[in-house]
């Protein structure tokens, strides 16, 4: 088995096809049932990260050169400098071999060149990751519930009725692919509220520069947004936001990003409103979906009502697990 560095931007397309077919073959025996990864744009999502940012990637190859497992590792600047986040994927008849250690070796030194003192992963409750990274010592950081909107068997007489349930001197805009630049600032602003205890998610782009090289990432990546944005009349401030992306790469599976309103602006039904507007401009602009996953932390979600209601249904845990690079490389 040899492990080599991979560049997403210049490998083959054959290369990038091995690649795809690891990863559903993954799928396939870890959640079947989740949508499969196309090649469509594959290129761009592997290569195309935010500026100051850097993914880097390796694959695995058994004797007669055939992928048999790839790794990938996203390393953040700025506030989260000093961490970066991986995927690992084995090939199931590749599995217990040895080729999952010698992926996470490789990502472990990469993280400690780079001066990293944490590194992260995300790990299905259900799936054989969980084992092999106790195994290596990580712990469980974060604990999440993720919840599925079947788009095909939606009551969309309630769904249109609450779109349209909303309080006087507000209204609703919906926008794909971006925001005008006049709307850049405010949305920004509204994003402040994200934070929790003075932290801000490394998706929480409250400053208007930020959220543009963010959004054109998304968009250069393949991942088409979908934004609906609350707008507080006769200020026109934005005073609620909710943000959903369909990647290229699996358009049938729809995925919630970041929703908030300002404290000011609550209780007056913008949350659902924004929600079940955002669904009835994704069966028009993405007939193609098959559903939309959201995740809420196990300590509780302020939208989480308001995901019962449109019909959202919990589904799986997911765990963010961490490990201390040093420690991990004196386990490998
Ligand atoms: C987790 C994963 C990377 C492990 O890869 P692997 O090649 O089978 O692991 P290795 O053979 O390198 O195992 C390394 C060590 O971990 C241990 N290990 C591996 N899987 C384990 C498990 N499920 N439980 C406990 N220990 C495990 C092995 O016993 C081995 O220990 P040893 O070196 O002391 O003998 C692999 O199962 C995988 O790709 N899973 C997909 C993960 C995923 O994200 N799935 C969801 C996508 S839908």
């Amino acid at each position: 088995m040899q492990v080599t560095p991979f560049d997403p931007a210049t490998a083959s397309e054959h290369e990038l096809a091995g690649w795809r077919d690891v990863l559903n073959a993954v799928v396939a025996s870890d959640m079947p049932g989740e949508p499969e990864w196309h090649s469509d744009r594959l290129r761009d999502y592997l290569a195309v990260t935010m500026p100051q940012e850097q993914r880097v990637a390796f694959v695995a190859r058994d004797g007669g050169g055939d992928m048999a497992g790839h790794a990938n590792l996203l390393l953040f600047s700025g506030d989260f400098s000093g961490t970066g986040i991986f995927e690992i994927f084995v090939h199931p008849t590749q599995r217990g071999s040895g080729v999952g250690r010698d992926l996470l070796k490789q990502v472990a030194q990469r993280a400690a060149a780079e001066g990293r003192e944490t590194i992260g992963v995300e790990v299905i409750a259900t799936t054989p990751a969980v084992g092999f990274y106790e195994h290596y010592g990580f712990v469980p950081s974060v604990i999440e519930n993720r919840h599925l909107l079947n788009m095909r068997d939606m009551d969309w007489e309630r769904v249109r009725d609450g779109s349209r349930r909303i309080a006087a001197g507000y209204r609703l805009e919906y926008y794909s692919g971006g925001l005008p630049e006049s709307m850049l600032e405010r949305y920004a602003s509204t994003k402040v509220h994200l934070r929790v205890n003075g932290e801000t998610s490394w998706r929480g782009s409250a400053d208007a520069r930020r959220l543009r090289d963010s959004l054109d990432t998304l968009a250069n990546r393949g991942l088409r947004t979908h934004l609906v944005v609350a707008i507080a009349e006769p200020a026109e401030s934005v005073v609620g936001l909710t943000e959903l992306v369909v990647a290229a790469q699996r358009p049938t599976r729809g995925d919630q990003y970041d929703t908030v309103v300002a404290p000011e602006h609550r209780s007056y039904g913008l949350g659902l409103a924004m929600k079940a507007r955002m669904l009835c401009e994704l069966a028009e602009n993405e007939p193609q979906l098959v559903d939309v996953q959201t995740w809420t932390a196990s300590d509780g979600d302020p939208y989480a009502h308001v995901d019962a209601q449109l019909g959202f249904r919990n589904d799986v845990e997911w765990y963010e697990y961490e490990a201390n690079v040093q420690q991990l490389l004196s386990r490998l």
